[in-house]
């Protein structure tokens, strides 16, 4: 499978983390690699990146595109990001970073892998965990979790009005047989929002965000790596973190108005956002903040 993933404001990040030749840097999303390779690359032979990504897919591309451009100045590690503190230690022994980066959510490859069931495009399992070895699975939490839990991820995840009548219709439907397709659960949510020609978004859009973010537990993992963020960094590191959701971005928020002028200095006052040139060729970046602190 080809992994193609275009970063998201990559320029940026490279000027809020600002490596320099002998660098140490952490990169909690790896994705496609691209913060990887461009820190890798400033950063030099004398400099080092770690990173970390739950998908073994994100590894495997990342280990053959490194490999090809000659950096052997990565160290990747396959962990989820709660883990930060564990994984830093195991690469850097007693030492602090110049810089950790955070690019939330999922990249575009696992959007488009076929045995995942990111895309409502097709009829694939439901799966939406990041990594294998998941606590929690999409399919569970259809079939399992109670009309109560269900509308309130709907509403809260997914800021879906219907959230209500989809989860009522889950309850109805799974009575009969299980839901067990990303179709089977398009062809419910469809009953509910019909599909329109004028909507910029399929129906089941926010529905499917909401399952993501519950499968990987994705609001609570990053307070969690937020604060062992703050502890890895040296005084003047950077922490730089890109989030699509409002409840991811609120949460960065908090944890730096938190912390401002005792723990951090905040480099951006308002979260930056794409430019409208970046915005109009990436779709997926349309919806990126990015926040940015350093460390005093
Ligand atoms: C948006 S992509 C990152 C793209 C990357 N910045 C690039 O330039 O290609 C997000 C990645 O983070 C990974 N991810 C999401 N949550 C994670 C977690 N809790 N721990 C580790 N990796 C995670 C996903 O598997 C995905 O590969």
């Amino acid at each position: 499978m080809i992994y193609s993933h275009v970063p998201v404001m990559l320029k940026e990040i490279i000027s809020f983390l600002d490596p320099k030749i002998g660098g140490k840097f952490i990169d909690c999303t790896l994705g496609g690699a691209g913060y990887t390779r461009a820190i890798a690359e400033l950063v030099g032979e004398k400099g080092k990146v770690l990173g970390i990504d739950l998908d073994e897919l994100a590894l495997e591309n990342a280990k053959r595109l490194l490999k090809e451009k000659k950096l052997n100045n990565v160290e990747l590690v396959r962990s989820n990001f709660k883990n930060l503190n564990e994984v830093a230690e195991s690469v850097f022994p007693g030492e602090l970073v110049d810089g950790i980066v955070f690019d939330l959510g999922l990249s575009s490859a696992q959007l488009d892998d076929e045995a995942r069931g990111f895309s409502f495009k097709g009829e694939r399992a439901l799966d939406m965990s990041f990594g294998p070895d998941n606590e929690l699975s999409t399919e569970k939490i259809v079939n399992f979790y109670s009309l109560l839990e269900l509308t309130k991820i709907f509403r809260e995840y997914g800021e879906e009005k219907q959230a209500y009548r989809i989860a009522k219709k889950i309850v109805e439907t799974r009575k009969k047989k299980k839901i067990k397709t990303t179709s089977d659960l398009c062809t419910l949510i469809e009953e509910i929002i019909p599909i329109r020609a004028w909507s910029k978004i399929h129906p089941a859009t926010k529905v499917f965000q909401a399952l993501r973010m519950e499968t990987n537990k994705e609001l609570e993992v990053l307070a969690e790596a937020l604060e062992q963020a703050e502890k890895r960094l040296k005084i003047g590191g950077r922490l730089v973190v890109v989030s699509f959701h409002s409840g991811e971005d609120r949460i960065v928020k908090n944890f730096l108005r938190d912390r401002k002028g005792k723990d951090f200095n905040i480099l951006t006052k308002k979260p930056l956002i794409p430019g409208s040139f970046e915005a109009s060729c990436n779709k997926r970046a349309r919806s990126a903040k990015l926040r940015a602190a350093q460390k005093i």
